[in-house]
């Protein structure tokens, strides 16, 4: 069988919200602390304490909403011991990861200052686990009350006049484990109460997320949606690719081509994941008004041997960048109900865009699909139909070939296809229907080593290249794609 594609670049499918292509921060590691935080007079270059480089680099990714303070940490995170002067700010342990001192000196302010620098929206997650419904709702008065309130005069004594404005709210993480071992019955009962008192102020409207579910667990979504859809804007859903499950995960650069073909194969039950809890959220919820929440998902393997086993840092290959984009596609074929996702994680953690070493920074592989596909971000989804081979191999089944694309704002069509086949270049035919092709450009991600990544010795071993292996006659392309590889076309 050949692989075929062929584009309805007049009938679309509805928008992809911007925020699917969100991103996760947590106290986790070397993620806020070394990553993105060194502090106002470390000799790294930074504005404020954040630092320059990693900046400069995140903004290029138009990131659209950012996820903090965790994670587990959030349901053990006590948002005022990190407000006020810094040196004054209290000491605790972060016992999730590493059991390390966290010294409060990232707080809401600096976090906000982040959001500021990368223009991109905050999305906070409260502390249900053990924090209170009081210690919840004055966080939102805090931020976003503008007038005169025992929180909104502590805001301005701390230097910041005006209230944030804040969108994005979770209600606790992960409530079924870490964020407090709860049943489903108990937390929805939970939710309801704590939303109540997370206020608007002012014009300031809170769309407010429930804690969902963990992977498979249907029964949490259904539980969640009827007894409080009506009290939600968004519902979040958790999954991690880790190939070997989660106890031996299995490593990030040294691995089989059986851990390759099973990588693939997890990547692809995301799709299952979001019909099956989406199906339940239908039930209750056919208008679709509530948002499926993806608020931590990625490739999640092993540390790196000799580096601390809380602090989740692990390298980044292009096998990573294979299954970035095929998210991305997942998520875009069910962007009627995602309309939010965010990668764990930003930096340093897990399936991370940047990795820093002292004053160096590399990017990953993860980090060029982020670059590559933000022309979809609030783009029309088009119709697509996709003719693709299976691989069949190490008792796993995956597709060949995945695609997905879009119609931005000026008209130009861009479409991504991934080759999940880590040995073949696969020929894809494209047929372009409804319009008349003017311009063709593209670029690719790819490599010859299936765990090919980007070092502090060699940076740009993995990097976006111009495409030009591909045929035209009219409408029609002949395009071949190199073996693991992730392709942008775009076309006017
Ligand atoms: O991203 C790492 C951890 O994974 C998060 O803290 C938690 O929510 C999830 O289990």
């Amino acid at each position: 069988m050949s692989n075929k594609l062929i584009v309805n670049t007049d009938i679309t499918e509805g928008k992809i919200n911007k925020n699917i292509y969100g991103h996760f921060a947590e106290h986790l590691g070397r993620g806020i602390y070394e990553g993105l935080w060194v502090g106002e007079d470390s000799s790294i270059p930074n504005i404020k304490g954040i630092r320059k480089d990693v900046l400069d680099a995140l903004k290029k990714l138009n990131i659209p909403v950012l996820r903090w303070p965790g994670g587990c940490f959030a349901d053990e995170y006590h948002w005022k011991d990190g407000v006020g002067p810094r040196e004054q700010r209290k000491r605790m342990v972060n016992t999730h990861w590493g059991g390390v001192v966290e010294n409060n000196h990232f707080g809401t302010h600096e976090f906000m200052l982040l959001c500021d620098l990368l223009e991109t929206e905050p999305y906070i997650c409260g502390n249900v686990g053990s924090g209170s419904v009081q210690e919840m709702s004055e966080w939102v008065e805090y931020m976003t009350f503008d007038g005169e309130s025992p929180m909104a005069n502590w805001r301005k004594e701390n230097g910041k006049e005006d209230p944030w404005k804040l969108t994005y709210f979770g209600v606790g993480n992960e409530n079924w484990g870490c964020g407090g071992n709860m049943r489903p019955e108990y937390y929805a009962d939970l939710y309801r109460r704590y939303q109540t008192y997370v206020r608007n102020y002012g014009d300031n409207q809170i769309y407010r997320i429930a804690g969902g579910a963990n992977v498979d667990d249907f029964h949490w979504t259904e539980v969640l949606m009827r007894e409080a859809h009506h009290l939600m804007d968004g519902l979040s859903l958790h999954y991690y690719v880790h190939p070997g499950g989660f106890e031996n995960k299995g490593q990030a650069v040294d691995f089989s081509e059986e851990e390759w073909d099973i990588t693939m194969q997890k990547t692809m039950y995301m799709e299952e994941l979001i019909r099956k809890h989406g199906t339940i959220m239908d039930k209750y919820d056919p208008e679709k008004r509530i948002g499926m929440i993806i608020d931590e998902w990625g490739a999640w393997y092993d540390v790196e041997p000799g580096t601390n086993p809380g602090f989740l840092y692990q390298q980044n290959t292009i096998r990573d960048a294979v299954v970035a984009g095929v998210h991305f596609n997942i998520f875009h074929d069910h962007c009627d109900r995602v309309q939010m996702a965010n990668i764990a994680q930003m930096v340093n953690v897990i399936q991370a865009m940047i990795l820093t070493e002292g004053d160096k920074m590399i990017l990953t592989p993860t980090y060029h699909v982020f670059e590559l596909y933000k022309v979809h971000q609030n783009a029309e989804k088009l119709s697509l139909n996709v003719r693709t081979d299976t691989i069949i191999e190490n008792d796993q089944t995956y597709p060949t070939v995945s695609a997905t694309a879009s119609k931005a704002q000026d008209g130009t069509i861009n479409i991504s296809l991934c080759n999940l086949d880590k040995d073949a270049r696969t020929p894809v035919d494209i047929d372009l229907r409804g319009i008349e092709v003017k311009e063709i450009s593209g670029r690719i991600l790819t490599a010859n080593e299936m765990n090919a990544k980007n070092t502090f010795e060699q940076p740009e071993n993995v990097v976006p290249e111009k495409f030009t292996s591909y045929s035209q006659e009219g409408n029609t392309l002949q395009v071949e794609l190199p073996s693991k590889s992730v392709l942008v076309l775009t076309i006017k």
